[in-house]
Parts: C-alpha cells; sequence; structure tokens
C-alpha cells in the first residue's frame, strides 16, 4: 500500500505500536542502551555487551557462574551460552528435531513445498507461516499421541517470496529493502499462510512425526468460515453488505499466543488486527474513534486491494468482526470457529485457563499494547468433565474484568458489564454488544491499570499463581511510572505474579508483586532483579510467551533480543519462581538469528517440549558476520534446512532428552 509501511512492516506488527506508533523505536532501545554504555566509557553498541564481561576474567566469572546456578534451582540441565548465530542451540543432552516446518505437508494430498511456485490452494493444504502460539491435546491421554494446534501469527513477505524485493538506500545511506506491491495471488496465498494447523502427531521410537492421513488434520485461514456468537452476534456494528446477519465471518488473522481449554478446544488469540485495513471511514462514521483506539486502519498488508472487507471505504464494520478470541472445535474438522465475543475485543494476545475451585472456568487475557489491560473472563456455567457437549458453549456467557493493580500489592478485577459504572448510554454503550466492541474504551473509564504491553499470561495450578509477561514499553514516561511498571522507558519489561484471593482463581481480588525485572543484571542503570544465582547467559530481556510445566515449573520465551539490544538471540529460559532460587533464570534453548522464541509447550509426561522458531532471519544488519538486510534472495539464515535452494522456514522443534525421560529433572 504505501512503501513506508512496507519496509517497516515486520517490526510494526511484532513491536505493536499501535496509535502513536514510532517505527524507529528499536534504534530507540539501541541508543538507550550505549547511551548507558557510553557514560562508563564503554564502547558503543553491541560490542558494548561483551565489553562488559571483558572486564572480569571470562574463565572466571563462567566457573563461578556455574556452581551457582547449580545449587538451588527446580531446573537439572547445563545453560545454553548466550549468544548469535545462524542456528538453535539447546543444552547439552537434548535433541531439538524439526517437526514442522513453513509449507510442510499436513494432509496425505498436500502438494510437496515448492517455493518458487507458490499458491493459496497449496498453501491451504500446508503447514502456514510464522508459527507462534503450540497446544497439544491428547489423544486417550496419551503425550506419545496427540493433536498439535498452531497459529500462524503472521507473513513477513520479503522472506517468503521470491524477487520482490529491491534494496534501496534511505536518507542515511543505509541499505533498506522495498518490497514490490502484492498481486492478487501473493495476497491469497499469504491470507491462506495466517490462521493456524490442527495436525495429529505420534511419537515412535522417541522422535516425533505427522500423522498425515490424522481424520482431525485441519487448516484453518483467514477465509475459513466462522461463526460470530455471544452478546455482539448480529449486532448492527458488526453487519456487512456481504453479511447483512452480523453473525458470518471469513478468517481470523494475527492468531498470536492462545490456548486450549479444558474440554479439549483451541482458542485463537486476534491480536494486531489493525494491520490488515485500508482505506478510509466515511466522514459521517460512528467507529472512527473505535478504530483509532484500535490504530485502524494501519495498511501494513495489500489485501483491502483485493478484497473489499479489508477496505474501511467499502466494508466499514468489516473491523469489527476481528481482535476476538475464536474457538475451534478439533474433534469436527468441518465444525465452525467461532468467535467467542464475550472474551472481549482489543489486541488479544493469548487465553490461557484453569478451573476454578468451584468449576468455572477463568481465562487469563493480555491486550498487547504500550499503556494497555490485563484482563481475565470467568466463564457463568461451571465446567462439566463427564459431558464434553455440555461445555461446548461455556464460553458465551460469563464475566469479563479488567485489572486494576494498587501500590499497596493488591489487584481488583473490575466487571465489565453494561449498565455498571460508566458504562452506560451517557458514555455511548447502549448494550453489552456496545461494550464489548470496545472493551478497551470500557478498560479506560472503569480506570485499568495502564501497563508495559500485556502478552501471556499463565495461571499455573500447581502454586496457584497468575504469571503476566509484560515485553516493554519504551514509552513510559518518568510521571507515568507506578508501582506495577515501576521503570520509566522500560526496554527490557517484567514479569508480574498474582495470588487470586484465597487461591480461588475466579476471586475478583488478590495480591501481586513483580517476579522480575528483566534485563542486563551487570548494567546498574538497567534495574533489573534477576537473582544473584543468574549467570550471564540467564537474564533475558522482552518476556513474550511462556509456559508452566506439570511440577509448577515457569518456561519463559521471549520476543526482541537481538545483537543490538542485548547481544543475544531470543530463546527458552527456566525461571523458578519459588523457593530460595526465586528470581533465577536459565537458558535452555535459543533461536537462529532474527528470530523470536513462540510456543512454548511442555507435554503433560514432560518429556517433549515444543517450541516454535517465528520469523527466523527477519533481520540481519545489526548481526556483524552478515551486516545487511535479510530478504528471500539473501537471508541471513537459511534455517532449518541450509540449502541453497531453500528458503528460511519458521518451524517447530521437538525437543526431548536424549535416551528419553523429564526435561530439566
Ligand atoms: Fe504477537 Fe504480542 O506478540
Ligand atoms: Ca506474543
Ligand atoms: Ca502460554
Ligand atoms: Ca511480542
Amino acid at each position: 500500500m504505501n512503501d513506508h509501511s512496507q519496509i517497516f512492516r515486520t517490526s510494526q506488527l511484532e513491536e505493536n505500536d499501535g496509535p502513536g506508533h514510532n517505527p524507529t523505536d528499536n534504534a530507540t532501545m539501541g541508543e538507550l542502551i550505549a547511551a548507558r554504555f557510553s557514560r562508563r566509557g564503554f564502547l558503543k553498541g553491541s560490542l558494548a555487551v561483551s565489553a562488559i564481561a571483558a572486564t572480569v576474567s571470562p574463565m572466571a566469572l563462567m566457573m563461578a557462574d556455574e556452581a551457582r546456578a547449580e545449587s538451588k534451582s527446580a531446573f537439572t540441565f547445563d545453560e545454553v551460552e548466550a549468544g548469535i548465530d545462524e542456528t538453535h542451540h539447546v543444552a547439552a543432552g537434548y535433541d531439538a528435531d524439526v517437526l514442522l516446518r513453513w509449507g510442510d505437508a499436513i494432509f496425505a494430498d498436500s502438494p510437496e513445498f515448492d517455493p518458487l511456485n507458490q499458491t493459496p490452494e497449496s498453501q491451504a493444504k500446508q503447514f502456514g507461516y510464522n508459527n507462534d502460539y503450540v497446544g497439544y491435546l491428547p489423544i486417550d491421554g496419551s503425550s506419545e499421541h496427540g493433536l498439535l494446534v498452531v497459529n500462524h501469527e503472521y507473513t513477513n513477505e520479503h522472506l517468503m517470496f521470491p524477487g520482490i524485493v529491491k534494496v534501496v538506500k534511505d536518507d542515511k545511506g543505509e541499505a533498506k529493502i522495498e518490497i514490490a506491491p502484492a498481486d492478487q495471488k501473493r495476497v491469497d496465498v499469504e491470507m491462506a499462510a495466517h490462521g493456524g494447523t490442527i495436525v495429529e502427531i505420534k511419537k515412535t521410537n522417541g522422535k516425533w512425526q505427522v500423522v498425515k492421513d490424522g481424520k482431525l488434520n485441519r487448516r484453518i485461514t483467514a477465509n475459513t468460515e466462522m461463526q460470530l456468537s455471544g452478546p455482539v452476534a448480529g449486532h448492527e456494528r458488526v453487519r456487512t453488505k456481504a453479511d447483512p446477519s452480523g453473525t458470518k465471518v471469513f478468517g481470523t488473522i494475527n492468531n498470536c499466543a492462545g490456548g486450549v481449554t479444558p474440554w479439549g478446544t483451541y482458542v485463537m488469540a486476534e491480536e494486531n488486527i489493525h494491520g490488515y485495513f485500508l482505506g478510509e471511514l466515511s466522514a459521517d462514521s460512528k467507529e472512527a474513534a473505535n478504530y483509532k483506539r484500535m490504530g485502524i486502519p494501519e495498511g501494513a498488508y495489500d489485501w483491502g486491494r483485493f478484497h473489499d472487507r479489508f477496505d474501511l471505504s467499502k466494508e466499514p464494520n468489516e473491523a469489527n468482526r476481528f481482535g476476538w478470541i475464536v474457538e475451534v472445535d478439533v474433534n469436527d474438522p468441518n465444525s465452525v470457529p467461532k468467535k467467542r465475543t464475550s472474551m472481549g475485543r482489543f489486541k488479544h494476545e493469548g487465553a490461557e485457563s484453569v478451573v476454578a475451585k468451584d468449576g468455572r472456568v477463568v481465562f487469563y487475557l493480555g491486550d498487547d499494547e504500550r499503556f494497555d489491560y490485563v484482563y481475565k473472563f470467568v466463564t457463568a456455567g461451571k465446567f462439566n468433565p463427564e459431558d464434553r457437549a455440555s461445555n461446548l458453549d461455556l464460553l458465551d456467557q460469563g464475566t469479563l474484568f479488567v485489572a486494576k493493580f494498587a501500590a499497596d500489592g493488591s489487584v481488583n478485577w473490575l466487571p465489565i458489564v453494561h449498565g455498571e459504572g460508566p458504562l452506560t448510554e451517557a458514555n455511548g454503550f447502549a448494550s453489552q454488544a456496545d461494550v464489548l466492541i470496545e472493551t478497551r474504551r470500557a478498560g479506560d473509564l472503569l480506570g485499568a491499570t495502564k501497563m508495559d504491553r500485556p502478552e501471556d499470561i499463565q495461571p499455573n495450578p500447581v502454586n496457584g499463581k497468575v504469571y503476566v509477561m509484560l515485553t516493554n514499553n519504551t514509552k513510559r514516561k518518568d510521571d507515568q511510572v507506578d508501582a506495577a511498571n515501576p521503570r520509566a522507558k522500560n526496554a527490557f519489561g517484567h514479569i508480574i505474579e498474582i495470588g487470586e484471593e484465597d487461591g480461588n482463581f475466579a476471586a475478583t481480588s488478590g495480591k501481586w508483586e513483580v517476579l522480575l525485572k528483566c534485563g542486563d543484571p551487570s548494567v546498574a542503570d538497567v534495574g533489573s532483579s534477576f537473582s544473584t544465582d543468574t549467570t550471564r547467559n540467564g537474564w533475558f530481556g522482552m518476556p513474550d510467551n511462556c509456559a508452566v510445566d506439570a511440577d509448577g515449573r515457569l518456561w519463559v520465551s521471549t520476543d526482541g533480543n537481538s545483537p543490538e539490544a542485548t547481544g543475544r538471540t531470543d530463546g527458552i529460559w527456566a525461571v523458578d519462581t519459588d523457593g530460595p532460587a526465586r528470581g533465577t533464570s536459565k537458558l535452555f534453548f535459543r533461536v537462529p538469528v532474527g528470530a523470536e522464541m513462540c510456543g512454548p509447550l511442555m507435554l503433560p509426561d514432560m518429556a517433549t517440549f515444543m517450541v516454535a522458531v517465528q520469523h527466523p532471519g527477519d533481520g540481519g544488519e545489526d548481526w556483524k558476520p552478515f551486516g545487511r538486510p535479510s530478504y528471500y534472495e539473501d537471508p541471513s539464515t537459511r534455517w532449518p534446512d541450509f540449502k541453497d535452494d531453500m528458503p528460511v522456514r519458521p518451524s517447530v522443534l521437538a525437543i526431548t532428552k536424549k535416551g528419553g525421560g523429564k526435561i530439566a529433572v
């Protein structure tokens, strides 16, 4: 659509600046760090990270580190060395095997991956792009045979399609890539590469394989027919020319993290939906403020040039049909996924759930934008483990709450209910449907706490706590600091731990504390709070997705570690939350250059850890051995195939212990 957004698209979508977005934020983060180092007389930029380590004998530091980290941690493994190169690294004694790559067959009749001749039809039968959330639904209770569900968040055209990139110089003389405008076919391939994958997998002789003729295998795309369900279904603000009923939507987009429900369905969060819309609303539109609050339209993708529904001038209500949690009944490959409007409309990061003491089910929901909110949804009905069918519409009725974190360490969950408090006609809410369509504005009026980009939120049924990943917020000013967001210019993010009242996840209040302030503990100005047992490999920035294993241990994956930001790639860090090692972190796995770490998921038997490597090779300018823009013909890595005729491919890996057994035990 416009060259500017084409060039900056990937950083825009993942950093998710939204309104007031500033595409130079990466540089700001680098400048911030460089400024800190330069005050100490160190070298600038990425060299500074190694310069810090070099001030003490590296060997002495390493030995002391290893001795300390082994002592108290609940995780038993030898840490990976933090760093950056073309491939992934897992802790010694483990295998990380590629299970599914972008383009891999997931049906018996899927065409073979042919990157030079991609079609929407072939992509719709292959594993999609940019795997994010990974979930597992056991078959007959097995941890060696089940359905893997994977979100495909977005597409990186410059790495995905041959012949569309031109390298140009920007105003400062630096090389940048320019992406050719899309044609219809490319757009349709992109749409088919979005959504999700449901695929049967089986472990035989210790190795996982895809069961291509699995009867429940399914691709969900930006074209799959879906139903709007719950309070917003049929409302005039979701009716379009193509769907006067306001109930039938095509597709789900930008599915970031997600969840599986206790009754065995797959929930997909719709996150950065603003990038897919273009065009202008008419001057008399009532949706202007609503769309502005969501950053719509952003026009990063060209879809609206070929599909009217993504053009606001043609279908002004379509954007109200996205930004929801989508539930998929995986037991029927023809089931119509349902957009559960009772769970609110915002930039949904994930939807991890837990059954409360009384049988109601609680979903924790993050809205990933600077200064946006933490939510939870509590079902009205109770989960019935004996009758799956009776649970299938639990998500249509319940209460959505938004979090208010107080300085005294308490958290209050404020109900988002029409007619209560400020959520009235006088404030433009005629019904609960209005409230849900503009969930963010409801949160504004209720005085919810403005957070540093809430990402994945994980309830931990073992210790009764809830972990909130807050990825970063470099725009928070000194006078905007509060107890729950304690750092201005928060470049590296933090993790909050919530303990609900009486250990009841459905409670409307609880206590909270900061578990970790992230960033390099050796740089005092960063103000991080990793335990002193954390080695120089063990610290990280930018927590994003996370998982809790069957033993109740927390695993954190990151988005945004880079040569420039932290001198390391993203990865999986094992974080102690209980006992004397609380606040200790250890690096278990790291991704190839340019990638973000998604997933992660420990299977119930703790013998397999699934991880998703998203957008590998996206970037390379700030990685010295490459030092130039990365794109299809000249990527910074050709992971995982390392073949000259194969592009770099986002992939899901299955990590197992050599010889089998529980991981990190
Ligand atoms: Fe898609 Fe908020 O990460
Ligand atoms: Ca995320
Ligand atoms: Ca998670
Ligand atoms: Ca992220």
